[in-house]
This record gives C-alpha cells, structure tokens and sequence, in this order.
C-alpha cells in the first residue's frame, strides 16, 4: 500500500468518527462538527505531506479552465497535498454544497474559484466559524475582506484596458465593434467589460454596437456571433471577446458568413491559450492578451503559509503579457496551455 493511500485511508477514517462522534452529541440529527488543528511536525510546522485541501472550481467551461485545474492536481501530486476536488458544473449552488462538505469534512484549507461575485456571504462565514481559511483563486468574489485569507488571480480590469490599447492601434481611432461578454455576473466578465470601456470612451470616432453573452464558450461565442452578423453585417469592424474560446467561436460565425477573420473583422481577445496562437499564425486573431492559469504551486505555497499562520498579501497578482501574431509562431513551443 502506498503512503498516500495509507494517508487517504487514515483520513476517511477520522473524518468518519468524527461525524459519529458529532451525530451522537446532538441526539444523532447532525451538526456542524467543530474544528479540527491541522496535523503538525514535531516542530509544529505543518508542511505539504499533511496538509488537506478542499477546492471548489467553476467547471470546464474553457481551455484556460481545463490548464487551471490541470495545474491545480498536477502541484497537488507532486507536493503530496491531499486535495479534494469538486466541479461546479458552472453552478454557484453546486460550489456552496462542496464548501459545505468541506467544513465537515474538516479540511486544513478551502480554495475556491467563485463562478459569480455575489452571494458567498453565508458559507464564507460558516467556513471562518468552523476556522477554516478560504482562498480565492482567479476569481473575486464580493465579501468582506475578513472572510477570506488571500486571493491570487489576474487584474481583469487591465486586461480589458489592455485589450481596448490593442484594439484601438487596429482600428486606428475608428470603427464599429461588437462584444463577447464572459458568464455573466462572473468577475472577470465585469471587469473586462469596465477596463475596455475605460480606454474606449476617450475615441469618440470607435462605437461598441453590440454587447452580448457568451458564456465564456465556444458553441455560445459561435452563436451570439452569428446573431451580430445576421443584425449588423459589415457594419462590424472588430470583435472583443472576453477569452479565446468565444473569439474561435466567432472565427467559425466569421467565416461561415463568408467574410475574413482578422482582415475584414479584426479580433482581439483574452487569454493567451496554444488555439489562440494557432489562430495568430493562422491570420484569423490578431492578439491575445495572457491570462495566467498556472495557478497550481502558488495555490498551494499560498494555503501551506496561511495555515502555519504566516502572513500573505490580500492580492497575489499573476503576471501577464500581450501577444500578437509576428511573435505567435516562435512562442507556440514554449506555451504549456
Ligand atoms: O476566470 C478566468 C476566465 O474564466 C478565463 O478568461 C476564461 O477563459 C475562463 O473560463
């Protein structure tokens, strides 16, 4: 038997006695078991091997998802974190129902990747009583700063400034451009949406015609896209895509409306994923702007210092370029999503 077998085994068994243990003290109706100190060396630092994470993530809505949560695993392995994964399938209720598992289930720390800003109050609070950390990743999520240790993700509003920069040398000061808006309610999408009109409304000659939803995919990018072309036809200059996936969503509408990506219509989206090079190099993208999702070592570097009780900043930026297309082909081999 391996060690981390015999590690997940001594885990489930406790977690197991100590839900009878609870169940019995409260006449066997089930309550909230209190909070457990996490395991520790003898010197009482608590290092990668003991420590338990619970982390909720969105789904596997994009490329940049499926990099995200590749990368989470792949630290958890190598650093021998006992990790406990759920999927949210995009859904916020499905998230607060694994945040509540992993209170009883006692965790060391809970990460969580909040799909919408709004309405993680209560369980924040609930985790904060039973004395668990919660961490954000990638994502905001709007609470009060006491309900959480940490959140390490990107400044979204930049990358929409960024992204309006780019779009404006393309259009040289003018032209119509239509909008492919991340999930709605979710941080990066209002960010993005804020920081591409805080540099836009300074060239009255460029008009943002169409603003709509798609969801962060490329089947809804494809659709919504389709629908500005059948409204506005050559009417539209540019595409802004809040992340790649919608932008090779509207590649295809593009092209199915027999007109040319990245020639007729410039596109200038967000994320920086290895199809976005391939569109680069293809012609059909003319820039993305990176958006890091190899948040896995610093995740997990992150909950070991909170729970030993070290000090960590309330922001942990990811850092972050713009790639175009004369340097797309060069970068290719060295992305890693
Ligand atoms: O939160 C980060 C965003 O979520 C990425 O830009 C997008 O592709 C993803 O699904």
């Amino acid at each position: 038997m391996t060690e981390q077998f015999l590690k997940q085994l001594r885990f489930g068994l406790s977690v197991l006695v100590l839900l009878l243990v609870a169940c019995q003290a409260d006449g066997g109706e089930g309550t909230a078991v209190s909070a457990n100190p996490p395991l520790e060396t003898d010197d009482g630092i608590i290092v990668y091997e003991e420590l338990v994470v619970g982390y909720s993530q969105i789904g596997a809505e994009s490329e940049w998802r499926t990099a995200n949560t590749a990368s989470i695993k792949e630290a958890a392995e190598r650093l021998g974190v006992e990790l406990i994964f759920s999927d949210g399938q995009q859904k916020q209720e499905n998230q607060i129902k694994a945040i509540r598992t992993f209170i009883a289930q006692q965790v060391d720390v809970i990460g969580v990747s909040p799909v919408v800003e709004t309405g993680w109050d209560s369980v924040f609070q609930e985790a904060k009583d039973a004395g668990i950390p919660i961490i954000l990743v990638d994502r905001r999520a709007d609470v009060s700063e006491e309900l959480y240790a940490s959140y390490l993700g990107s400044d979204f509003v930049q990358e929409g400034r960024d992204a309006a920069q780019v779009m404006v040398d393309l259009l040289d000061g003018e032209g119509n451009i239509v909008e492919l808006v991340g999930t709605v309610g979710s941080a990066p999408a209002i960010d993005r949406y804020l920081g591409f009109r805080e540099i836009i409304q300074e060239y009255p000659d460029i008009h943002i015609i169409a603003s709509a939803p798609g969801d962060f995919t490329r089947a809804k990018g494809e659709e919504v896209m389709g629908d500005f072309l059948r409204q506005y036809g050559d009417e539209i200059d540019a595409v802004y895509a809040h992340n790649d996936d919608m932008a090779i969503g509207a590649i295809r509408a593009i092209e199915a409306y027999g007109l040319q990506p990245g020639v007729d219509i410039k596109i200038v989206s967000i994320d920086a994923i290895r199809d976005a090079f391939l569109a680069m190099i293809d012609g059909k993208l003319n820039a993305t702007i990176e958006c890091n999702p190899l948040l896995g070592p610093q995740f997990l570097d992150l909950a070991l210092k909170v729970v030993n009780g070290e000090s960590v900043p309330k922001w942990l930026p990811s850092a972050e370029s713009v790639y175009y297309p004369e340097d797309a082909q060069e970068i290719l081999s060295s992305r890693k999503y």
